[in-house]
């Protein structure tokens, strides 16, 4: 323990058009569409914080500066709510509020790509380990994933990816790993490939949207040819730092919801509802008799 160089800082890609989500993106950024009553934003940066991520860097594109203004305060609603007396909504965004200097917003000027992205945010990260959270992955559980991967990185060090299974039919839509030798809580990678030829992949864990990597990765990624989709992929940068770096899985163990696509987004909605007790009556009758009238 404590050997290893401390994860201070987690880098946010959000420069995506939310092509697949138009148009209720067309002004609104996808990471701002609201999972029950919190942008999706939140939940990632929720669950970084708990893993003690010091530092956001978020890497952003044209229309997405209200993912800037979010994280500020808004004098003006916050002094109506002042002379309202509305102290439990103030405190709320009080909690809420990053201290000074700790987010950090830069711009892919233009869509190359996940590696591309996350290369953009080198000269902000620096020369220390940093995490990746891909903020479409909104996830559920006990133990928040990132929390469980510092726990393999405080063992093992090195670069740590985090996993989940998948219908194999479906393992063509990511990043899927092989699975090695455990170690500590995790296992040793043995193989990564981006979105695999059906049929082709050497598993059927895929990665779902969460990294530990050493910035050695950076100068990796400012060479890294295009590849699956013709884009500069993280996956492919990650395979050439593990012929100099080890890297390891963890096996997240929870519900993630892919707020990428229509089907996750509506079911983190209704999932998350649903574990909320000042929400939970109401909807969990209406949606039964939703269903029941479906017959
Ligand atoms: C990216 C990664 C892929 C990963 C996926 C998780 O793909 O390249 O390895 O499995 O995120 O959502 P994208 O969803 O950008 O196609």
């Amino acid at each position: 323990m404590g050997q290893h160089n401390k994860v201070r800082k987690a880098v946010l890609p959000v420069a995506g058009l939310g092509t697949r989500f138009l148009p209720a993106t067309k002004v609104v950024p996808k990471e701002m569409l609201p999972v029950v009553d919190k942008p999706i934003i939140q939940y990632v940066v929720d669950e970084a914080i708990e893993a003690g991520i010091e530092h956001f860097v978020f890497v952003t594109g044209r229309n997405k500066h209200v993912i800037e203004d979010y994280f500020d305060i808004q004098y003006e609603l916050e002094s109506t709510l002042k002379a309202r007396n509305k102290n439990a909504e103030l405190s709320l965004l009080a909690n809420m509020l990053p201290t000074a200097g700790t987010a950090t917003f830069t711009r892919q000027q233009e869509p190359h790509g996940l590696g591309h992205a996350v290369w953009c945010a080198r000269e902000i990260v620096g020369p220390e380990p940093f995490a990746l959270i891909l903020p479409d992955m909104v996830m559920e559980a006990e133990k928040p994933c990132l929390k469980g991967m510092m726990e393999v990185y405080e063992v093992a060090g090195g670069n740590v990816i985090s996993v989940e299974e998948c219908d194999p039919e479906l393992a063509h839509k990511y990043g899927i790993v092989g699975i090695g030798d455990a170690v500590g809580n995790g296992f040793k990678i043995t193989e990564m490939v981006e979105k695999p030829e059906k049929g082709t992949a050497p598993s059927n864990y895929f990665i779902n949207g969460r990294y530990i990597l050493q910035p050695e990765i950076f100068p990796i990624l400012a060479e890294t040819q295009r590849g699956a989709g013709n884009e500069i992929q993280l996956t492919d940068g990650m395979l050439e730092l593990a012929q100099k770096q080890d890297f390891y899985g963890y096996k997240f163990d929870g519900q993630t919801f892919d707020c990428g696509s229509k089907e996750g987004f509506i079911l983190a909605n209704v999932a998350l509802a649903l574990k909320r007790d000042d929400i939970r009556p109401k909807v969990e009758n209406e949606l039964k008799a939703l269903i029941a009238a479906l017959k």
